[in-house]
């Protein structure tokens, strides 16, 4: 990495590898979709979710951020000494003190590198955007000593039996952050909306289930995406004299609670389009929208005819730009913090090199309670290191096929081993470790002073 003067900022911070971890266990939607004696099609089609991954009793929050820090360091051949700040963003709580980053510190020991700053943050779904920007303030910062920094999006998402069972998932996704990165992050060009509802949140400290009122959450991620979009179009317009449309991006990648609200959402961009574009240019580009310009927003959310037209005119943009971002949504689920960057490593495997070179992906991160943010990326067209990113995400397309189904009623049982046994101490997972790969880190026992050991699977 090469040392800056104190005096400026470094050039071009950003993603230098990306690593994602998702559980070997899923449930078919399909299957599940029967189980729940819900009409055929419900989770599929109403949803768009084929797959939902989930964790035994071996797996928490610290063991997935354990396997997907490790398997990034492996991969990319970065010694633990290299790295001076980690951060994880999550909502899964295990622990009201003491920090998955410093479970995460145990990987570190070898290397003798005690020296790195970051705990955890929590905000819903928002933690691991909210760890990117510290880091990337850390990156820029007087602070900063030339090394990398971790950041480690993670989540186990379930729900009690209901509808909002079928929308879960679980998934860690680690990020490795420097300056001189191929996927650079725009400066400058970030926007952000807050609020206070209670659209979702998990004031159960006892329970892994979240209270959640599933319209308001619709309509609460629909209003910060219209309001993230509108302030990040003022920024560009203010700072580079660019007019944002949806045509600024090669793609668009989203928090993706469940895949049909993310086609909802590009849909919803388009409204936004359609609303500052002129007559003449959406006479040309979208007559069909002509009757839409006048539209306000926050009496939309949930306009079925108004939807219907969007989603129809909003086809292509959706298949060119955001489709490719939701295969890990769409295998696994809601990995909650990772999510949105799942739905970055999606998109980077769905293109070769060359096609990726230059592009633009625009990020939106939703949090409920809420906290939301839209930002923007830059796949360097020169940088040497595209090529080593890439390379990392090779296994992903493989890993996610080599996944183990799970009949419903089996995921039902593991659901309420999980329930019964959550915060339990003294405790020894039941789980089978059989169909976890080499590599992975699980849970080996919780003692009476609720301390955990992890091992991890080593090959046979
Ligand atoms: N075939 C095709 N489509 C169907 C079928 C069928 N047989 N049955 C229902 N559908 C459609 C519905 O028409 C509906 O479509 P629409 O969204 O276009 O209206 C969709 O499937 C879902 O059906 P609903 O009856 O609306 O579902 P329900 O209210 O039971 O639950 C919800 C959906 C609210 C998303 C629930 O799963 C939930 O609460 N999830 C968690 C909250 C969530 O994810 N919120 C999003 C942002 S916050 C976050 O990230 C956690």
């Amino acid at each position: 990495m090469t040392s800056e003067t104190k005096s400026s900022w470094p050039n071009n911070v950003g993603i230098h590898a990306i690593e994602i971890y998702v559980p070997q266990r899923y449930v078919d939607q399909t299957e599940l979709e029967t189980f729940d004696e819900v009409s055929a099609g419900k989770y599929t089609i109403g949803l768009g979710q084929a797959k939902m991954g989930f964790c035994t009793d071996r797996e928490d929050i610290n063991s997935l951020c354990l396997t997907v820090v490790q398997n990034l360091m492996e991969r990319h051949k970065i010694g633990y000494d290299q790295i001076g700040r980690l951060e994880v963003g999550t909502e899964t709580i295990l622990d009201k003190s003491k920090s998955v980053k410093t479970v995460l510190m145990q990987l570190f020991e070898q290397s003798g590198n005690s020296d790195i700053e970051g705990v955890d943050t929590t905000n819903a779904c928002y933690g691991g955007t909210a760890a990117l920007f510290n880091s990337v303030s850390w990156l820029e910062s007087s602070a900063w000593d030339g090394r990398y920094a971790i950041v480690v999006a993670g989540d186990i998402a379930v729900y009690a039996t209901g509808a909002a069972r079928p929308t879960g998932g679980a998934g860690a996704v680690a990020i490795l952050l420097g300056a001189d990165a191929p996927l650079i992050l725009e400066r400058g060009l970030r926007a952000s909306h807050s609020a206070h509802v209670y659209d979702f949140y998990k004031p159960d400290l006892e329970s892994e289930y979240p209270r959640v009122d599933g319209k308001l959450s619709i309509q609460c991620y629909l209003s910060a995406l219209d309001k993230c979009y509108q302030a990040f179009a003022k920024k560009a317009l203010r700072i580079n004299s660019e007019r944002i449309t949806l045509e600024s991006f090669d793609g668009v990648v989203f928090h993706s609670p469940y895949c049909k609200l993310v086609q909802k959402s590009l849909a919803r961009l388009l409204l936004n389009d359609v609303i500052i574009l002129s007559s003449d240019e959406l006479s040309k580009r979208y007559p069909d929208l002509l009757s839409l310009k006048e539209t306000k927003l926050e009496n939309s959310y949930f306009d079925r005819d108004l939807e219907t037209k969007l989603l129809a005119n909003s086809k292509q943009l959706f298949e060119s730009k955001t489709k490719a971002s939701l295969v890990a949504a769409n295998q696994v689920g809601n990995m909650y913090t990772a999510s949105v960057y799942g739905g970055l490593v999606s998109y980077l495997i769905s293109r070769q090199e060359q096609e990726l070179r230059g592009n633009r992906i625009c990020m939106f991160s939703y949090g409920s309670g809420l906290q939301a943010s839209m930002f923007s990326f830059r796949v360097s067209g020169t940088s040497d290191k595209l090529s080593a990113l890439l390379n990392g995400l090779s296994g992903v397309s493989e890993r996610l096929n080599s996944r183990v189904k799970v009949d419903p009623s089996d995921f039902a049982k593991t659901m309420m081993v999980r329930e019964e046994t959550h915060h339990k101490a003294p405790y020894v997972p039941v789980g089978s470790i059989d169909d976890m790969l080499n590599g992975t880190y699980y849970l080996e026992s919780v003692d009476d002073m609720h301390r955990r050991q992890y091992c991890r699977k080593v090959s046979k």
